[in-house]
């Protein structure tokens, strides 16, 4: 079971949940503005392999995260959140989880009906889903992940500004706390 670090005057995420968060972020930056800009970017650099490589990447990783949260207790909300906030802040968190695995995973499904191999970085192809262009299942994974990869940069975008807004404005120890 980790414990809370407590070498600092106020109590930070363990640092396994802060590399988690910090690679993470990393790459689902990477891959929302890849998804955004891609194709606008094509003729300098094609960025969907990549794209599709650290998505996978992201998804495998999140996992991970996520089974390790349940080890531990997140450190308590500061004085200067109220009830309303601790709530927007734990639903947010929340739908970030979820879409963490989510877009991925609609994201490999319908790759899975391109004709393009899913390569991992050039090193080895990852196996692609039984699922057969123009299916359905294929056309309803297109669609999720645009809406789903859409609503998930404008959270991230929320979640950033929110956690400036605690460091310049509030000036209390959230940001640092995770950093
Ligand atoms: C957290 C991970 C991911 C995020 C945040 C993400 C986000 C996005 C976004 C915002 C778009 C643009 C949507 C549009 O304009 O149509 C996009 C497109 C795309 N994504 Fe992802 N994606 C992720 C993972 C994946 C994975 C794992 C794959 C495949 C293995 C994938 C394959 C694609 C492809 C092929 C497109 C282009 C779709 C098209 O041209 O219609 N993505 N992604
Ligand atoms: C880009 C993708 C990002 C994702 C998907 C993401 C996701 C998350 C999630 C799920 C949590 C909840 C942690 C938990 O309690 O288990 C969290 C916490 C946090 N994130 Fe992010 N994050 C991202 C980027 C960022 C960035 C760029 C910053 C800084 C500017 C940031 C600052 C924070 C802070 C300060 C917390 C802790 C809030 C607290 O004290 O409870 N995040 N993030």
């Amino acid at each position: 079971m980790a414990t809370l670090s407590g070498t600092h005057d106020f109590v930070r995420y363990n640092a396994v949940a802060r590399l988690f968060h910090a690679v993470i972020a990393a790459l689902v930056l990477f891959n929302i503005l890849t998804g955004i800009f891609g194709e606008a970017i094509e003729d300098i650099w094609q960025p969907f392999p990549a794209h599709k490589a650290t998505g996978i990447l992201i998804l495998f990783l999140s996992l991970a995260r996520l089974a390790w949260r349940f080890t531990w207790t997140m450190p308590a909300w500061p004085a200067t959140m109220g009830k309303l906030q601790q709530s927007v802040a734990r639903l947010t968190h929340g739908a970030l989880y979820v879409l963490m695995i989510v877009v991925p995973f609609t994201g490999w499904i319908f790759s899975s009906a391109g004709k393009y191999p899913l390569s991992i970085y050039g090193l080895f192809d990852w196996p692609k889903l039984p699922v057969a262009k123009g299916s359905a299942l294929a056309e309803a994974a297109h669609e999720g992940h645009e809406v789903l990869g859409f609503l998930m940069a404008g959270l991230v975008i929320l979640h950033i500004a929110a956690a400036l807004h605690h460091h310049f404005v509030i000036k209390d120890n959230v940001l640092r706390r995770m950093l």
